[in-house]
């Protein structure tokens, strides 16, 4: 049917669907600089975020058809020129929402707990007098439940976390800079329960939101070019002693902004799975006491790899079925 490259790799869930579709599948690593020479035997490409298709790619391929992102974010892609040329473009959009959101919490309970700090402290702890001392400094965590929680970003992600906050007990405030009204079903894992409970939130405008919100996580695309959305003016904004997340793109967050208000106290805690010089992370940020951090991994998660792998090798396979 067809041959693709998968040059970041993709799942065997996803592999087996397209090889079962007779598409061949090649997952043999191609240099960056070898790519253009590389792809000319192949009718698509599918990446992650490692693998950049820029145009001289596209330029240097012209029987390219497909190239497929197993994730969201499409930075690593021309894509407005890949579709000027009549290269199809397809990502996975719904498949990580649940692994980004359970990721969120996952920092949002450490930065509550202080845990980002105790773990570092508690593997230097080797007596009954650093253990006090220990227990003392990190007792004065908080609950989430009954605070409330500000999404920016009303879309797929900024939903299944607001399901989460609600089923904490939290006050779930939303900002989109598009959408109004946001309605979506509570609805958990289908094996746990069919039940569905149907939600419904008025989005407020940013400044009610960081000014009300205890925690405040971000679920927006970064276009190049655009200004970060939390910057020191919305810093200011902010209540004191609140905490942020950034689990979107680097750069919706000013890190310089961050690390400042952070060191005044105005903000208690933040937590980063995206940096501004990734793969490279700035010292202040990776040693500072009050960021939790993580290294890019919101979708990955081997249920969200599967689902990305999935949703990916079917849409490839209906794409190649539909050019016939
Ligand atoms: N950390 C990771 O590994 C990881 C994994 C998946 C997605 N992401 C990122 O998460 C982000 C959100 O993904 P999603 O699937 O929810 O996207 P989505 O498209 O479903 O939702 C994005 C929402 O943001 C709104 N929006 C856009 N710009 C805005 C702005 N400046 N201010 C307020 N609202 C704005 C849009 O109207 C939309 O409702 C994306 O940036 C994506 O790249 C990160």
């Amino acid at each position: 049917m067809a041959t693709i490259l998968a040059n970041d790799g993709i799942d065997a869930a996803g592999k087996k669907i397209l090889e079962a579709a007779n598409v061949k599948v090649v997952t043999e690593k191609v240099m960056q600089e070898n790519l253009s020479e590389a792809l000319k035997n192949f009718d698509g490409i599918l990446v992650r975020s490692a693998t950049q298709v820029r145009k001289e790619n596209i330029d240097a391929v012209p029987n390219l058809k497909l190239i497929g992102r197993a994730g969201v974010g499409m930075d690593n892609i021309d894509v407005k020129y890949a579709e000027q040329k009549g290269v199809k473009v397809i990502n996975t959009p719904a498949a990580s929402s649940q692994s980004v959101a359970e990721l969120v919490f996952a920092h949002l309970f450490t930065m509550a707990r202080y845990l980002h700090d105790s773990n570092r402290a508690m593997s230097l702890c080797e007596t009954k007098e650093q253990f006090n001392a220990l227990k003392k400094k990190y007792s004065e965590g908080i609950e989430l439940s009954g605070k409330t929680l500000g999404i920016i970003g009303a879309g797929m992600i900024g939903k299944a976390v607001a399901k989460m906050a609600v089923g904490l007990g939290m006050n779930v405030m939303f900002h989109d800079a598009f959408i109004n009204d946001v309605k979506f079903d509570l609805s958990f894992h289908p094996n746990i329960s069919s039940q569905k409970i149907p939600l419904a939130f008025q989005c407020v405008p940013l400044e009610k939101l960081l000014t009300e919100s205890d925690f405040i996580t971000l679920h927006i695309p970064f276009p190049k070019g655009t200004a970060p959305v939390i910057a020191a003016k919305e810093f200011d904004k902010m209540k004191k002693g609140a905490g942020i997340v950034n689990t979107a793109r680097a750069g919706v967050v000013s890190e310089n902004d961050l690390i400042a208000a952070l060191n005044s106290g105005k903000v208690s805690y933040a937590a980063l799975d995206v940096f501004e010089g990734e793969p490279l992370v700035n010292k202040d940020i990776r040693s500072h006491a009050k960021i939790s951090l993580s290294p890019h991994i919101g979708g990955s998660t081997r249920e969200g790899q599967e689902r990305i792998g999935i949703e990916l090798a079917e849409k490839v396979v209906s794409f190649f079925r539909d050019l016939k």
